[in-house]
């Protein structure tokens, strides 16, 4: 499987928002890759830049944003080179993307079945008629997937009358109605209630498994991507700052922020003790530090750390690490 060409591959992209107020650096050379039927957790928290990366997947990045470097191929092309109408048939059809808080994704003012049948409607060659009928069939159909009871009755209603849970499985439906490739679901569990959550990635798990969907999963919930994703890759300002299989992430991540999420998971007291749980918040993009972008909160930075990037390092059996003491085999600090 590792020597399969990525479906999807993000390479050193660089996004800013120039705005009155300065240049916001919010993707940084951002790399990863997706390869079929992959699932990879993208996980950070609050305002790393994970929402801005998903526009980026589908070029939807609007003034006074700005893509400033780098690539995103999809199935070996560059998307940053096709045309708009090219982007629009690969919006929802190919690639599919969940936003947080699903009432922010469904129009207030038409029915759930008007919704699912457009999205259908839009990327289907077929006559009107005959694709109005096949649209109808796989709006219920995917409703009845996604769990919601009773779905030809469903079909008419309006998404104020859909509980947060309920509507997030409509956006979920919404977006596999026409089986992309990709699947981006943007903080799929975001607002909801924790036991609501766990439905909700349980289901998406269910969907991408049973139509061999590539999902790239974005959370800041480290715990959620446990169960249900192969890969992970830790972002921290704009940046992948460690990546491995999930397991190994899991059983010995190496970074000092990765250590610090998943103590956030774990109970203290155990391995990951509380000394690696970091102080203060990300940098504001406008203001980024020198060196590595961590320094400021990492008890372990030195000189070296406040002067210069760190480079990636491949420690073993492509686990990458991007910090200056990590070496063949793992991290060690420098006194
Ligand atoms: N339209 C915009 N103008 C200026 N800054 C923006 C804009 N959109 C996003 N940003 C900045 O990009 C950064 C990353 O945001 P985001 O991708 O939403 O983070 P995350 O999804 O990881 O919480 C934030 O600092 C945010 O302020
Ligand atoms: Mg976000």
């Amino acid at each position: 499987m590792n020597n399969e060409k990525p479906i999807l591959n993000v390479e050193d992209l660089t996004v800013q928002f120039c705005t009155k107020k300065g240049t916001a650096k919010v993707l940084n050379g951002l790399s990863f890759s997706l390869r079929q039927g992959e699932k990879l957790g993208l996980v950070g928290e609050s305002g790393v830049g994970k929402s801005v990366a998903a526009w980026a997947c589908l070029k939807i990045i609007k003034p006074p944003g700005e893509i400033v470097s780098g690539k995103i191929e999809y199935k070996g092309e560059n998307l940053f080179e096709k045309s708009e109408n090219e982007l629009i048939s690969l919006r929802g059809n190919e690639i599919s993307l969940t936003v947080p808080r699903a009432h922010s994704q469904l129009n207030p003012l038409l029915t759930i079945g008007r919704q699912l049948m457009n999205a259908y409607i839009a990327h289907s060659d077929l006559p009107r008629r005959e694709a109005k009928k096949q649209a109808y069939e796989a709006s219920i159909n995917i409703l009845d997937k996604v769990g919601i009871p009773d779905p030809k009755n469903r079909m008419n209603a309006y998404p104020n009358e859909l509980s947060g849970g309920m509507a997030q499985r409509v956006v979920i439906a919404l977006a596999l109605i026409n089986k992309p490739t990709v699947l981006i679901a943007d903080d799929p569990t975001g607002g909801l209630d924790v036991t609501i959550q766990a439905q909700i990635i349980e289901l998406l798990n269910k969907m991408v498994e049973e139509m061999g969907t590539t999902a790239l999963i974005i959370t800041h919930h480290l715990g959620l991507v446990a169960q249900h994703c192969d890969h992970v890759a830790i972002m921290y300002a704009g940046q992948i700052v460690e990546s491995c299989d999930t397991e190994t992430l899991f059983a010995s991540a190496q970074h000092p922020y990765s250590k610090s999420m998943l103590s956030s998971v774990r109970d203290t007291g155990d391995q990951w003790g509380p000394e690696f749980i970091l102080p203060g918040r990300p940098p504001n993009p406008m203001e980024l530090p020198g060196g590595c972008y961590l320094n400021p909160r990492c008890p372990h930075a030195t000189e070296l750390c406040r002067s210069k990037e760190p480079p990636y390092v491949d420690i073993g059996g492509g686990h990458i690490v991007k910090c200056h003491f990590a070496k063949e085999g793992g991290v060690e600090y420098g006194k």
